[in-house]
């Protein structure tokens, strides 16, 4: 009589494991001081953006996560399509500013330094695009154009090696054959409290803490 009982405790238990062990996505450490990239990019924009706007995206991914797991024990599949928007804008935020910390560094500590002419990554923007100077000129460019909110990257796209610069909006990332290089931010929050409506300086000025050594890492792996 008493096996009953006890059977169901156990199988209620088991099921609330997974939710309770999930595990939750946090904000990255990050390599520098909020005020190590000035005059380039304020401390008070790095403090905001970090403390603030990356937090939230994380805080969205870990809800979002934690509702899809409730609509799907619930079978609630309108609910799990509903869902499916929040991730991507807010597991896209997190990752691409994961990516976009871990692409600056203060000039002291090498941001801005260019790779070397005969690195992997310098020889191949030197074959593809003539010179750096080039393929940052095609990145603000992209930048430039984006309308609203988003992202440039330039990326190595492993299907034929080759470098590209890819222009995202809102928080959508890059997926699929295109790795990473540099992610650059063009999110007014990015920007606004420095550069006002000049965001052209702003993509100007960031190329003067781009960590360049962290680009070729991604290049070669
Ligand atoms: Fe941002």
């Amino acid at each position: 009589m008493l096996a009953a009982p006890f059977r169901n405790t156990a199988i209620r238990s088991f099921k609330t494991v997974p939710s309770m062990v999930r595990t939750k996505i946090v904000l990255p450490d990050l390599d520098f001081d909020f005020g190590d990239l000035e005059p380039y990019i304020s401390g008070q924009i790095n403090e905001l953006h970090y403390t603030k706007h990356h937090q939230t995206y994380v805080n969205g991914y870990n809800t979002a996560i934690e509702q899809l797991a409730e609509a799907k024990h619930a079978g609630d599949v309108k609910k799990t399509i509903e869902l499916q928007q929040h991730i991507k804008f807010h597991g896209g935020g997190f990752l691409n500013h994961n990516l976009f910390w871990k692409n600056l560094a203060a000039p002291k500590n090498g941001g801005g330094e260019v790779p070397a002419t005969d690195s992997a990554l310098g020889l191949a923007i030197k074959q593809q695009y003539g010179s750096l100077d080039s393929l940052i000129s095609l990145t603000n460019t992209k930048l430039a154009g984006i309308q609203g909110s988003g992202w440039a990257f330039i990326v190595k796209n492993t299907e034929n090696g080759a470098i590209e610069v890819v222009q995202r909006y809102n928080q959508d990332t890059v997926t699929g054959p295109y790795v990473p290089l540099v992610a650059i931010d063009a999110w007014e929050h990015a920007y606004y409290l420095q550069y006002q409506n000049v965001k052209v300086d702003y993509f100007k000025a960031i190329w003067n803490v781009i960590n360049w050594k962290e680009a070729e890492k991604r290049y070669t792996k």
